[in-house]
């Protein structure tokens, strides 16, 4: 059987190892790990459900050859003890369950840590260096260091292959400490393992080496390196295909191609704004040097994507990280050609990385509300009497929990207040570089439509109008407002989600921005990107690296991108430590951190000040329904990851 996409479903061999199909899970860490470090029931049960979709090998998350100096994120899996291996047996015999290859991760950060993750050990690296990310300096490697490691590598390969995995990978990518070896840009060592390329690959291909010899000369060895750093003086692709070379004549049976290190970390978990696939350029250029098959990645999302890439012969297998996040079923879902039922990923990096993984959090999903969570939870059980269900907004809360209600069996009916389903996605999709956010409606809808859901648009509900209809439930989802302060010349302003939106079209060519929060750093880069003299008024500091700095809210990777790469080339003034006085014909009149009042010039004053819930029916209601549930933002104005969820748990439950 081929399915759709044939490409897609041929069967490749990875040595004498073969896999079903050129989906890859590549590795993705979740903070599943105990905090001891070991494997855990939500874990396997994470991985068992992305067998179970169809992927065709899953290479599992970073885990640790030295604890706790090797270590990236807070709840790292270890594997530098053989008491750890029966938990990655229980990952392969879940993946093994549905014919899906698991290959395990072995992993050092090097420099890429801080002493809180490395329980104040310090780190070390290729050379004496400090990350700019991560601000801790790491000491040089002795040679017992890499004796030791090297040791340590090769061992914790033997372990994964001892709990029945079925290859093993080293992570040489994303800068931590087989790439800081690789790297020109972090090794500066004048001994043999610096300096020439041939000194540089010398820790790998003694890890290589070693490895062999003690895993056999059939079990699998993968290497993931970043092939081009996006670093001044980083790795580029001529040294990379060089590589590659000695990697396939040292006996590695595949290569993972990826790029980026933690200072062009927008590379490595690609922002939003970088095209579907945009990188396989790296995995072709690896490919036409080598016989082995090659691994691409990188914001693909679309099976016929996918199909192309894998056609056109620019790499072996297409690897899909977040996309599998947020639908295990992809690969499945693919394969029938329901296409338009995939949940796709929208590379905001919120719920999995960003918000979630580096702040010591769970792995979570922005479109996904299962990711993450044990089966209880999440599950959705027929009711036991069918009821009649209201929900009251068509944003994502709204549709979440619609479609939730339905699926228990309830008689659901939607009520939207404008013309079009989707509510907050528009607003968080109006920038440039943050369209994909738009996504989830298109999945959403489908979803109501096959659910068969009654869905009234055009409807603002009244209280009366919800009595008429005596519904059991009412799930309020009705959003939040702008919020307009109370000032003098107040209503000369305009409110910034009425710009983003383009009902207000016309703010001049000096428009003053009041609010550096997540609506404030949107219209600086609408109005960045026509050019205007934007002035942003804000109560933080104008230092964005700075925790408490302009767009502290934002998502860190996509806030990194934004100021390194976007924000210097707008004409963009930043006027700190300042609140708002006074709106005035001239401008804005506000007061700085010394109490002196100034005058801040521009054509129009557009208020980015934040939003309060919109829920003044949940009073109304009152003893007129019997059960009311507020979500999202008309709960508390936060982010769609908690609308998303929210939503679908109200629909759940109710
Ligand atoms: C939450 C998260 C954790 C990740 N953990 C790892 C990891 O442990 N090892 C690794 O090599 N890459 C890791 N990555 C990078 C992914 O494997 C992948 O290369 C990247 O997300 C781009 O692919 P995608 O667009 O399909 O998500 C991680 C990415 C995310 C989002
Ligand atoms: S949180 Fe965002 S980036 Fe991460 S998997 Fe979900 S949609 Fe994708």
């Amino acid at each position: 059987m081929s399915g759709r996409y044939p490409k897609l479903w041929e069967p490749i061999m990875v040595g004498k190892l073969e896999i079903k199909n050129r989906i890859v899970h590549p590795p993705t860490t979740t903070n599943f790990a105990s905090a001891t470090g070991e494997v855990t029931d939500l874990m396997v049960d994470h991985y068992r459900r992305i067998a179970e979709g169809g992927t065709g090998l899953i290479i599992v998350e970073n885990t640790q050859v030295k604890y706790p100096e090797g270590k990236n994120v807070v709840r790292q899996l270890r594997l530098d003890d053989n008491k750890y291996i029966a938990g990655y047996q229980q990952l392969a015999e879940a993946a093994h369950l549905y014919d899906c290859k698991i290959f395990q991760q072995v992993h050092h950060a090097g420099r890429q840590t801080d002493l809180r993750i490395s329980e104040g050990v310090q780190p070390i690296s290729a050379s004496e260096s400090t990350c700019g990310i991560m601000q801790t300096t790491a000491r040089e490697a002795t040679k017992e260091d890499i004796k030791d490691l090297i040791e340590r590598y090769s061992e914790a390969a033997l372990r994964v292959k001892m709990a029945g995995m079925d290859g093993v990978e080293f992570h040489g990518a994303h800068g931590y400490l087989i790439c800081q070896f690789l790297s020109p840009y972090t090794n500066k060592r004048t001994d043999e393992y610096g300096g020439s390329l041939e000194n540089r690959m010398r820790f790998l291909l003694e890890i290589i080496e070693r490895t062999r010899e003690k895993v056999g000369p059939d079990f699998p060895i993968c290497v993931r390196y970043s092939v081009e750093e996006f670093v001044p003086g980083g790795l580029t692709l001529d040294e990379s295909k060089e590589i590659a070379k000695a990697l396939e004549a040292a006996g590695v049976d595949l290569l993972d191609i990826s790029c980026g290190i933690y200072e062009s970390m927008q590379t490595l978990l690609d922002v939003m704004d970088y095209k579907e696939g945009w990188r396989v350029y790296q995995a072709e250029a690896i490919k036409s040097v080598v016989n082995i098959p090659v691994i691409c990645v990188g914001n693909i999302r679309t099976p016929s994507i996918a199909e192309k890439i894998i056609a056109e012969g620019r790499a072996d297998f297409v690897a899909i990280s977040r996309g599998l996040l947020a639908d295990p079923e992809w690969p499945k879902k693919a394969y029938e050609g329901r296409e338009d039922d995939i949940n796709k990923c929208i590379s905001c990096n919120i719920g999995c990385i960003g918000n979630h993984v580096f702040a010591d959090l769970h792995c979570r999903c922005t479109v996904n509300p299962l990711l993450g969570r044990r089966k209880e939870y999440v599950e959705i059980t027929p009711a036991p009497e069918a009821k009649k269900v209201l929900v009251i907004g068509g944003g994502p809360a709204g549709m979440w929990a619609a479609c939730a209600a339905k699926m228990r069996g309830h008689d659901v009916t939607l009520w939207e207040k404008s013309d079009r389903l989707g509510g907050t996605l528009y607003l968080a999709a109006a920038a440039p570089g943050k369209g994909k956010y738009i996504w989830p409606k298109a999945y959403l809808e489908k979803k109501l439509k096959d659910l068969d859901v009654k869905i009234e648009l055009n409807k603002e509900a009244t209280a009366a109008d919800v009595g008429n209809m005596k519904p059991d439930t009412v799930i309020l989802a009705t959003g939040a407002v702008p919020i307009l302060p109370d000032i003098p010349g107040k209503e000369k302003a305009v409110q910034g989600v009425d710009v983003l939106s383009g009902k207000v079209k016309d703010v001049g060519d000096n428009p003053i921005v009041v609010g550096a929060g997540l609506t404030g750093m949107d219209l600086c880069v609408v109005l960045g990107e026509q050019g205007k003299n934007i002035t942003l008024v804000t109560r933080r500091t104008d230092q964005y690296l700075l925790t408490d700095g302009p767009g502290v809210d934002m998502e860190p990777i996509h806030r990194y991108w934004l100021f390194t790469t976007k924000i210097p080339n707008y004409k963009l003034k930043i006027v700190p430590f300042s609140t708002y006085k006074e709106v005035t014909d001239k401008g804005l009149i506000v007061v700085d951190k010394d109490g002196n009042e100034n005058l801040v010039e521009g054509d129009t004053v557009i208020l980015a000040l934040g939003f309060t819930p919109n829920n003044r029916l949940a009073q109304e209601l009152k003893g007129i329904v019997p059960q009311i549930l507020t979500v999202g933002d008309s709960r508390e104005p936060r982010r769609i990851i908690n609308a998303t969820y929210e939503g679908f748990q109200a629909g759940r439950m109710c």
